[in-house]
């Protein structure tokens, strides 16, 4: 499996065989004004919450690539009134596609689309196959809800965690996620964007290696295959 971080929640997971897109939003991060929107490929797009940080370019992909949306039923919904196709889930539920098992879990945080509309309840995603397992948490509060996910997902490769802080939690308190989670490898997102959650890479980085875990701080564009 391979990760591509274009910034703030944006990632490219190449996954079974096929292109998994979350959180689209390059034009809601001044940190991302050199990348490409048309650089954003994907079989499937799966949406963590309604924000404008995590949907201000789904409309401009999903019109490119014709993807199929994975998110909660409010979301797939609003989508849906709009002609875009969608696989609506809710939380605690999973479901096999042709790539691999998605199961919604659950994420403490808001959910409203930037012109009001109510999008649900915010989650994250697990995401399994022959290839591994990882956790995308979307934008979350540490919560003990994460414990659950050792209990009834397969053992995870990778989590990507928010660390910015402010509007999610920051690196200390995702230390702890990755022991509810058990999981040593994370991927950090959802820093240095805005003034409100930049981050010093370095404290981040030696917050996990204390615990003998690796935090990986991708650049815009990087890749790391797993
Ligand atoms: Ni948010
Ligand atoms: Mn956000």
């Amino acid at each position: 499996m391979k990760f591509t971080w274009f910034g703030q929640s944006t990632f490219i997971v190449e996954f079974g065989g096929k292109k998994l897109l979350f959180d689209p939003a390059l034009s809601a991060n001044p940190l991302a004004k050199d990348l490409n929107i048309e650089d954003l490929e994907a079989d499937y797009i799966l949406i963590s919450h309604a924000h404008g940080d995590h949907v201000a370019d789904l409309e401009k992909v999903v019109d490119r690539t014709k993807a199929t949306l994975i998110s909660n039923y409010e979301i797939v919904s609003y989508y849906g009134a709009k002609g875009y196709n969608g696989h609506p889930m809710n939380h605690g539920g999973k479901w096999t596609f042709d790539f691999g098992t998605v199961k919604y879990v659950n994420a403490v945080h808001s959910s409203l689309f930037p012109d009001g509309t109510n999008g649900g309840n915010p989650g994250g995603f697990v995401v399994w196959g022959e290839e591994g397992c990882f956790y995308f948490a979307g934008d979350t509060a540490l919560t003990y809800d994460m414990k659950l996910i050792p209990l009834t997902c397969p053992k995870l490769d990778v989590a990507l965690l928010p660390i910015g802080d402010n509007f999610t939690m920051g690196f200390e308190d995702a230390t702890i996620a990755s022991d509810f989670v058990e999981c040593d490898k994370i991927i950090g997102c959802h820093f240095d964007s805005f003034p409100y959650i930049e981050i010093d890479h370095t404290k981040a980085k030696d917050a996990f290696s204390k615990k003998g875990k690796e935090l990986i701080l991708l650049g815009l564009g990087e890749s790391i295959t797993l």
